[in-house]
């Protein structure tokens, strides 16, 4: 089914290979709003019409797509229609990373992209392997490597630890139980006010430091981190000849962009409780993952990491070893450790 659905996209993009970068217009106009007898919101969008492929000799070629509901299948159609696109890139080597939540959508493109290219000679999308950074892993092994770094780091107090392990260790972390949401609540009035991304960072405070950080950077952190970076893209992603610029929100969607929407969280329902089978098949396939994480992260953190990539048992290959940002000068900045645990793994841990 999948296979064949595949052979329709490129069936459908063979023919279209100029017209995808004609306006967005010409969808919208393609689109089937409703079909009689189908039931009604059926959480996929469905286009069909005609593609002229001669003009002169008037001929036209009739399609029928259907856009597939699941995340990843979006993202690999994505995919595919993007290097019809830019077919520049075509047959390139090519790596799909991401941070954080990317720690689940990145695996799962790559299964589909691996799956998709499974016996096929030399194909499009070149695919070699996948680079994730305090990524979400495993939900289980990341909420006790959460709860146990949020308590070595001082930001929790030994209660609340307690409370966390026995209410959130074998949940979900996209959809927490009631118990562990109110755990949750009382470890975050008793981290106070720090920035969870850096907790050794000032955390971004009021419109004024916005405003006097608009004009620079703190001093003392030159090339470092900036804790409004977030404030700022929320402001500059909204100017309305910013999004014209990007050709971005061309429909006019009637609410502000923000960097992380509480209605998709709220909503979101595709949330498997752990990548590692998917590590697992992937390893197996002989492709590259590389792991890195830094060690200021209270959301995804490095020990949350470090359990969950455990996890795989995989043989460890070389031991534990610094790295330095500088190889020719050692005294320079020690930028972190490398675990390279299996061949296709490479994990890496930052310090600041
Ligand atoms: C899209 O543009 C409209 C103005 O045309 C604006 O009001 C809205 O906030 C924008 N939404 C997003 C998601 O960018």
């Amino acid at each position: 089914m999948g296979q064949s659905r595949f052979i329709v996209f490129h069936f459908v993009l063979l023919l279209c290979s100029t017209c995808f970068s004609s306006s967005f217009g010409d969808q919208n106009l393609d689109k089937i709003t409703e079909l009689p007898g189908q039931p009604k919101n059926v959480g996929f969008n469905q286009y069909s019409g005609y593609v002229t492929v001669n003009e002169q000799a008037g001929r036209a070629l009739f399609y029928w797509l259907t856009e597939a509901p699941s995340n990843p299948e979006d993202s690999y159609v994505f995919l595919v229609k993007w290097f019809e696109r830019f077919p520049q890139y075509k047959y390139r080597e090519f790596y799909i990373a991401g941070e954080s939540y990317a720690g689940h959508y990145v695996p799962q493109l790559s299964q589909i992209v691996y799956e998709r290219n499974k016996g096929v000679e030399n194909p499009v999308i070149n695919f070699k392997g996948f680079l994730v950074g305090n990524a979400v892993t495993d939900d289980y092994h990341d909420f006790v490597g959460t709860f146990e770094y949020w308590w070595t780091h001082g930001l929790i107090s030994d209660s609340t630890y307690k409370r966390l392990r026995v209410a959130c260790d074998l949940g979900s972390s996209t959809h927490p139980s009631l118990e562990c949401m109110n755990a949750l609540r009382v470890a975050e009035v008793e981290q106070g006010n720090i920035d969870p991304y850096s907790i050794f960072t000032q955390p971004c405070k009021d419109a004024a430091t916005l405003r006097q950080n608009m004009r620079g950077h703190y001093p003392w952190m030159s090339r470092a981190y900036d804790p409004c970076t977030e404030r700022y893209s929320a402001v500059y992603f909204n100017r309305p000849e910013v999004q014209k610029a990007l050709h971005a929100n061309v429909t006019g969607i009637p609410y502000p962009w923000q960097t992380c929407s509480e209605i998709v969280g709220n909503y979101w329902a595709d949330a498997p409780l752990s990548m590692l089978p998917i590590y697992k098949e992937l390893i197996a396939a002989g492709l590259r993952i590389w792991v890195y994480s830094g060690d200021t992260d209270a959301v995804v953190p490095v020990t949350a990491t470090r359990y969950s990539i455990d996890a795989l048992k995989l043989p460890t290959v070389t031991n534990w070893y610094p790295w330095y940002d500088n190889k020719k000068n050692q005294d320079h900045e020690k930028g972190g450790f490398v675990p390279h645990w299996h061949k296709p793994l490479t994990y890496n841990m930052i310090v600041p």
